[in-house]
């Protein structure tokens, strides 16, 4: 019987445990907070933005939001953050992606001082990451870890293919993988025998944004399907990279889209956010 992975509930019980210790926090007189900067008006970074901060507020996070303009300058940006850094009441600080092309989002990424870095993005936080020294975790791929570990499905020994090597999901994706003892393999646009390759998969992770690319020919019979992709179709439909009907036929567990790894991201985010604080007030 195939199951669903449910991430919005898992991400209830994440969130449930930040706000807990944002209350122990609010003991000693401390707020934590999240600054939240966003370039422009592309309206899918406001929704996430608008969730971001929505979920802050159920959680006990202070958020403060700067919405710039779309012609903003890089290095107005990059004063803003500086500002930030130095503010002793903020604690994490997250730049939404993607920015305006006039932009260099490496330099802005790397502005942000690491200890406030939440989204795990600056080159010290992902070396760390690799090395195994990570404060913060990459809020995509952590949450997908998390919905394993919420269902009980153990990665170790098996064999995870990911399908896409961002800097935001792939490539960390495979850290956290290897951490967790699967034997990885991170596939492309130039990979050679795709769907040869996922289906070799016990854990099949399509992180690549092409709505319905992961068919159910392309799926070993009882693997975990993870489907990171948030498509908008032209009926303004939520769409996620797997094809759900043909797929959930062959696999023994799966995330929806909406309501899989989205919700997830945004709670270790919250986690994130708790912890730099932690870490800031110890
Ligand atoms: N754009 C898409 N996903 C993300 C994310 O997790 N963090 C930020 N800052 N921007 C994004």
């Amino acid at each position: 019987m195939m199951k669903i992975i449910d991430g919005k509930e898992t991400s209830l019980l994440v969130c449930e445990q930040v706000r807990l210790r944002a209350g122990a926090l609010a003991k000693k007189g401390v707020e934590p907070c999240l600054a939240v900067i966003i370039v422009g008006d592309d309206p899918a970074s406001r929704v996430y933005v608008n969730n971001k901060k929505k979920k802050c507020a159920l959680v006990g996070i202070r958020s403060l939001e700067y919405a710039l303009e779309e012609k903003t300058s890089q290095s107005e940006l990059i004063g803003l953050i500086e500002r930030l850094n130095k503010d002793e009441s903020v604690d994490g600080i997250l730049c939404q992606l993607p920015l305006p092309g006039h932009i260099d989002e490496k330099a802005v990424i790397e502005a942000i001082d690491p200890q406030k870095d939440v989204d795990c993005f600056c080159n010290v936080n992902i070396g760390k990451l690799w090395t195994g020294d990570a404060v913060f975790l990459p809020c995509t791929p952590a949450g997908i870890m998390k919905l394993l570990e919420n269902y009980h499905i153990d990665a170790s020994g098996k064999s995870c293919v990911i399908v896409g090597r961002s800097n935001i999901v792939g490539k960390p994706l495979a850290a956290l993988m290897l951490k967790a003892n699967a034997t990885v393999t991170v596939c492309h646009s130039k990979t050679k025998n795709l769907a040869e390759i996922c289906r070799s998969a016990d854990i099949l992770v399509s992180a690549v944004g092409k709505p319905r690319f992961i068919t159910g020919d392309m799926v070993k019979e009882n693997s975990v399907v993870i489907d990171v992709g948030i498509n908008r179709l032209e009926n303004g439909k939520l769409c996620g990279d797997v094809d759900f009907d043909s797929v959930s036929n062959k696999a023994s567990y799966i995330t929806p889209v909406p309501g899989g790894c989205g919700p997830m991201t945004i709670a270790v985010l919250m986690e994130n956010t708790i912890k730099a604080c932690e870490e800031r007030h110890k």
